[in-house]
């Protein structure tokens, strides 16, 4: 989809993705992730006719280190590109940045999708209590 547009939103402003399509039946509160609020953690938006429809955020714990963590797209608008958009927008932020490795807890079915954006997996599969399978998944950029 062409008429997307990627900006930075707040941490909390990603609640409305994040919700229905990771957190839906658990308590609001749980879109609340670790280390949201850190100064050196960004929050991307991707908006379609001025919606919110697809969320991502990126965390930067320490030099040329980057986590990418809740990735969601509305479930109506799924592979439409918006997420493909969004990984974009983000790897071009840690670029200009200096560059570096981006990791992120893949669920199992989404491996495809990060897969087709250049990650590979390098983990084993692990189990997040209540979500279910995941593998680490990296790529360096820059
Ligand atoms: C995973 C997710 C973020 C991908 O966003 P998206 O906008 O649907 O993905 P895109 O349209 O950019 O997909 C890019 C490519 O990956 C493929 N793809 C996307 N999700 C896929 C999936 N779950 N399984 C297989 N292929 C998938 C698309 O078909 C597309 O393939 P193509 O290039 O051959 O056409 C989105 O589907 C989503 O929110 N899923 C539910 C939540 C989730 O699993 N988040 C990831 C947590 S780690």
């Amino acid at each position: 989809m062409s008429d997307v547009i990627v900006s930075e939103i707040s941490a909390q402003e990603t609640w409305s993705v994040r919700y229905p399509v990771l957190r839906a039946g658990r308590p609001l509160e749980d879109c609340a992730f670790p280390h949201d609020e850190d100064q050196s953690t960004a929050h991307f938006g991707a908006f379609y006719q001025g919606q919110l429809v697809g969320v991502v955020t990126l965390l930067h714990p320490s030099e040329r280190q980057f986590q990418l963590r809740g990735m969601a797209v509305l479930t109506d608008l799924q592979k439409l590109k918006i997420g493909s958009q969004l990984v974009n927008h983000l790897e071009a932020r840690v670029v200009s940045t200096g560059g570096g490795r981006i990791w992120m807890n893949a669920r199992a079915i989404a491996v495809p999708f990060y897969l087709k954006l250049g990650y590979h997996i390098c983990s084993e599969v692990f189990d997040i209590p209540r979500i279910g399978p995941h593998y680490v998944m990296e790529k360096t950029v820059g």
